[in-house]
């Protein structure tokens, strides 16, 4: 079946000229998109979408979250917003909680949060494990997240299980670990971190996944500087997450990473993309990654919520895109590309969506807007109004 949407007052394609059109219209087909044009030439359609003079834009692309979890981190929360410093550690009170809650309780929880995310305007999820911590959890975690998310990661390297060597669990995570958790799985992630996992352990893990046929991210240098961003280069990642303290080595090297690429040639090298996390800096009171710098050195950057209970308990792109315009210096139109087309180049998905053009996936996100401006114009509004996915209407009224 095609649909036309019409009366479109801005369309932000986010393609590789940023192209924005004024008085548009959309034709599309099933789940593609199968025309873009000015609306007074719009073909023919089944059905007619008439989105009233609001700005379209594509769904965000959220690129990194850690949605499998159970219970409440609020007291920790507030303990650091008095003065207390983030560490790791409190993602072991997580995976007991979540140890303690059964598959369908689970599942209900992490459909809650897939509908939260398609309300802020999210089309595309990506989610991790990383609270199970054992062969057994991590593989459930695995496989309720398949049910969810559009692509999963492997995180068992996440944190060392109290009372065990830190070598013989990194053993576990690239043997038993990897293999349960396989089927599910599309990408393998290390919290590469003073307090989790070295450089040799981290390497181990990504050398592991990749010999499983797993693309590598890593969490690399959110609580000081470190290893990971340059082993996440230097071994082929599609993204290095956190990026909050950066040596000029180290934007260097995810820079360098970038030499060759066009956005206009989708068959040119890709690089390792640099995923900032605000709603997690915020939260955490680190830094915020420098976005502006890595940009101006030429990194692919990605925004996305690193939604989870402990550092960014946020699903929400939309604040994360307002904080990168407001706090970052990014101009809008970065920030809008950062959580789409960018967060798709950072889960390999960039030639299905991240922006709107013919061929790709119907994911909008419909604002109650006359542009796109106003998503850091009007900071906190609640500015979705519809959001589809692959041509379904997923969030908001018809
Ligand atoms: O991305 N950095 C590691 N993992 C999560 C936080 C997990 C937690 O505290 O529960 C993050 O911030």
């Amino acid at each position: 079946m095609s649909i036309l949407f019409t009366n479109i007052a801005e369309l932000r394609t986010i393609d590789a000229e940023d192209t924005v059109l004024r008085d548009a219209a959309l034709v599309v087909e099933g789940e593609r998109i199968a025309w873009i044009g000015r609306a007074s030439e719009a073909p023919a359609a089944d059905t007619l979408v008439d989105v009233g003079g609001r700005a379209v834009l594509p769904g965000w692309v959220d690129s990194h979250s850690h949605l499998v979890f159970a219970g409440d981190r609020s007291a920790e929360f507030e303990a650091r917003m008095a003065g207390q410093k983030y560490a790791a550690g409190g993602i072991r009170v997580t995976t007991e909680a979540t140890h303690a809650v059964g598959d369908y309780d689970l599942t209900r929880l992490l459909l809650g949060r897939r509908a939260e995310a398609a309300a802020g305007g999210t089309t595309s999820l990506e989610t991790k494990t990383g609270y199970g911590l054992d062969v057994e959890e991590e593989a459930r975690h695995a496989r309720l997240a398949s049910t969810i998310a559009d692509t999963v990661t492997f995180l068992g390297a996440h944190v060392v299980p109290a009372g065990t060597d830190a070598d013989e669990y990194t053993r576990l995570v690239t043997g038993p670990m990897l293999d349960a958790v396989r089927p599910y799985v599309e990408w393998i992630d290390v919290f590469c971190e003073t307090g989790a996992f070295n450089a040799e352990q981290s390497r181990a893990v990504l050398e592991a996944g990749k010999a499983a046929g797993l693309g590598l991210r890593v969490h690399g240098n959110q609580l000081g500087e470190g290893p990971g961003t340059q082993l996440a280069v230097e071994l082929g990642a599609a993204s290095v997450d956190h990026v909050n303290h950066l040596s000029a080595a180290d934007v260097r090297a995810l820079a360098d990473s970038w030499s060759g690429f066009s956005l206009t040639d989708p068959s040119s090298p890709r690089g390792t993309v640099a995923t900032c996390l605000p709603a997690c800096d915020l939260s955490t009171r680190e830094p915020l990654a420098p976005a502006r710098e890595l940009l101006d050195a030429g990194v692919v950057v990605a925004i996305a919520s690193n939604c989870n209970p402990g550092s960014s308990f946020t699903s929400s792109v939309t604040y994360c895109v307002t904080t990168a315009v407001l706090q970052m210096k990014l101009t809008v139109a970065e920030a809008l590309r950062a959580a789409t087309h960018s967060g798709a180049i950072a889960l390999g998905l960039e030639q299905e969506t991240g922006s709107l053009e013919v061929g790709k996936y119907v994911d909008l996100h419909i604002l109650n807007a006359p542009s796109a401006v106003h998503i850091a114009y009007r900071p906190g509004m609640p500015l979705t109004h519809q959001t589809w996915k692959r041509g379904q209407l997923v969030h908001g009224a018809r």
